[in-house]
């Protein structure tokens, strides 16, 4: 393979989203504006979040998030999530972007990674214990 950063799509796990930035998401310079990204990436690990929570969650820290190469307008992004960390109210998701170049597997490079804490919140919008955990 040409490129050095091509890999593969992580096997046996399904993607919690996949989405195909448009034109109106690039930044003056033509390739995806990183808060688009940024976005996307927050939605991911709430899905999973939520599921978890059984119920709403907000987000309260993004504890780090590195852009390792940049996104392409057409590209197929598949955002994967797992849980790392889960405490009383809080729980923090490791999300994981990889694109296909083009919508095409011949080129699959690992774009994204962050960790993002949510809390469960209530109808209050304060913190409400975790549910516990049930096996699916
Ligand atoms: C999230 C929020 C409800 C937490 O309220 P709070 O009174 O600060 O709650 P607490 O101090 O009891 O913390 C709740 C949990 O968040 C965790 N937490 C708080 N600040 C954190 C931080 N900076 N990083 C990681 N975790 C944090 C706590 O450790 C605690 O986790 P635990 O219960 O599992 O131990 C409140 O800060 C809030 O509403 N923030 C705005 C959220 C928002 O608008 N997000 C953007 C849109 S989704």
């Amino acid at each position: 393979m040409s490129n050095a950063h091509h890999t593969e799509l992580p096997v046996n796990k399904m993607p919690e989203m996949r989405v195909v930035p448009m034109p109106r998401d690039a930044n003056m310079h033509g390739d995806v504006f990183g808060g688009w990204i940024m976005s996307q990436v927050d939605l991911a690990g709430a899905l999973c979040a939520t599921r978890r929570a059984n119920g709403r969650v907000v987000t309260v820290a993004v504890n780090s998030f590195v852009f390792k190469h940049p996104v392409f307008v057409g590209d197929l992004l598949s955002i994967y999530t797992e849980i790392v960390k889960v405490g009383n109210t809080s729980v923090t998701v490791n999300v994981e972007c990889y694109a296909e170049r083009n919508r095409l597997q011949t080129e699959i490079v690992k774009v994204t990674e962050a960790t993002l804490t949510y809390v469960a919140t209530g109808e209050n919008r304060l913190p409400r214990p975790l549910p516990p955990e049930t096996k699916s």
